[in-house]
């Protein structure tokens, strides 16, 4: 882990992150860039020695000195907008390392990405594909694409963040292929069809509901091969949790590697070729999209203690920050551990609500962490903060957003 204990104050490595957070004003984001880094490398031996390509979810953590450090890494950059276009080539992405996904491109999204001739668009619906054969067409420029296809698997994760299921707007089920291909009939020149992609949810601690969406869209893939199209990517998705209640690492480490074995069994040991192996491995490039797996341990959001107050129900510790800064408890009941930046050894530990200035009571960032004695002006840390932490944050009640520093 990036930060721990030293005596009673806690760390990133050699910096005091209490000395730290004395010299900014208001809150911050903290980040370790190298664990990040680490993460990076271990996923990628995880696919040993399969063609692969890692394509960081810029969702998660759109900092620039982390994305600039990830290009650098030979990540590639995974996309939802022009916006997030920008950054990635300001960070340093090559744009033919760079992946657009998301449901509701527009068309000058879609332009902007052709012109930039990007590795590749994941089609949403034949609306969209219909569109970029337009722009394709329109700029004289081909580009490449995958069909996100919905396998209607239903991973055990919270439902705001399922996204392979067939209630879900995301991808497509077979339903939608004849559509599709008449298109890719009259413009497959332009438009040229590369691989499957699909993404089945975030926050998965096992792999089953990801192993039925390979299982079920390999049959598809081939029927693809077999009518003809040179299909020599499969993309599957980023997704991978962490155990947001401890800060043992090794189950998160432990899934990173059977995520390497699962590929290795299903799309097999493969060298860039296309066509069916003869050892029936898929025989082209394994893409993924990983996010919070990479980014989310590395970071941690500090507030300031304002006010400690008691009801004869509760003692709530009201902090500088909140769900303005940090919507995922909110928005989907996560739990984040919360780390005292001092503690104080001997005090008596008792149960408090940390919550934020928000005029909403959802406002809350944890709700009955024991601790010990909180007093104001204390400053704690909530854990595991650095995915989809910052990137979601807003100006809501006319705050300021924190300031964001990384460490190396
Ligand atoms: C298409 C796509 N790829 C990748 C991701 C990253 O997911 P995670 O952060 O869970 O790895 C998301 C997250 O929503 C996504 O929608």
């Amino acid at each position: 882990m990036p930060f721990t204990y030293r005596e009673n104050r806690l760390f990133c490595g050699e910096r005091d992150l209490l000395d730290l957070a004395r010299s900014v004003s208001g809150p911050i984001y903290v980040y370790s860039v190298q664990d990040i880094l680490e993460r990076a490398r271990r996923l990628r031996s995880a696919f040993g020695r399969v063609p692969h390509a890692i394509h960081y979810a810029m969702k998660a953590n759109g900092n620039a000195e982390i994305l600039r450090r990830l290009a650098r890494e030979g990540l590639g950059a995974d996309t939802v907008s022009a916006g997030e276009i920008e950054d990635a080539l300001a960070a340093g992405f090559a744009p033919n390392s760079i992946v657009f996904s998301g449901v509701g491109k527009t068309r000058h999204e879609i332009e902007f990405a052709v012109r930039l001739g990007i590795k590749q668009i994941n089609i949403e619906s034949p609306q969209e594909l219909e569109r970029v054969a337009q722009v394709a067409m329109h700029l004289e420029k081909p580009i490449d694409v995958a069909f996100r296809m919905n396998p209607d698997v239903n991973p055990q994760t919270h439902p705001y963040i399922t996204t392979g299921f067939r209630e879900n707007k995301f991808g497509m089920d077979e339903s939608f292929l004849p559509e599709l291909l008449r298109i890719l009939q009259r413009d497959g020149a332009r438009v040229r069809l590369r691989g499957l992609t699909l993404h089945i949810g975030s926050q998965l601690t096992e792999l089953a509901s990801l192993e039925e969406a390979i299982t079920k869209t390999l049959p598809v893939f081939h029927d693809l091969r077999g009518r003809g199209f040179p299909l020599d990517r499969f993309d599957i998705g980023g997704g991978l949790g962490i155990h947001y209640g401890s800060d043992d690492t090794s189950a998160e480490f432990q899934l990173m590697s059977e995520y390497g074995q699962l590929v290795h069994r299903l799309l097999g040991a493969t060298l860039p070729t296309s066509g069916r192996m003869n050892d029936g491995s898929l025989g082209c490039e394994i893409m993924c999209e990983p996010g919070r797996m990479l980014v989310a341990r590395s970071g941690l959001l500090i507030g300031q203690v304002q006010y400690i107050k008691s009801t004869p129900q509760k003692t709530f510790v009201i902090l500088d920050t909140g769900m303005h800064h940090l919507l995922r408890p909110a928005l989907y009941q996560a739990q984040h551990r919360v780390l005292p930046l001092e503690t104080r050894v001997d005090s008596i530990t008792k149960p408090y609500d940390i919550v934020g200035p928000i005029c909403e009571s959802s406002d809350v960032l944890a709700k009955n962490v024991v601790l010990p004695e909180i007093r104001q002006g204390d400053y704690v840390a909530i854990a595991d903060a650095g995915a989809y932490g910052y990137s979601m944050a807003s100006f809501y009640n006319r705050h300021a957003l924190p300031t964001e520093i990384v460490l190396d």
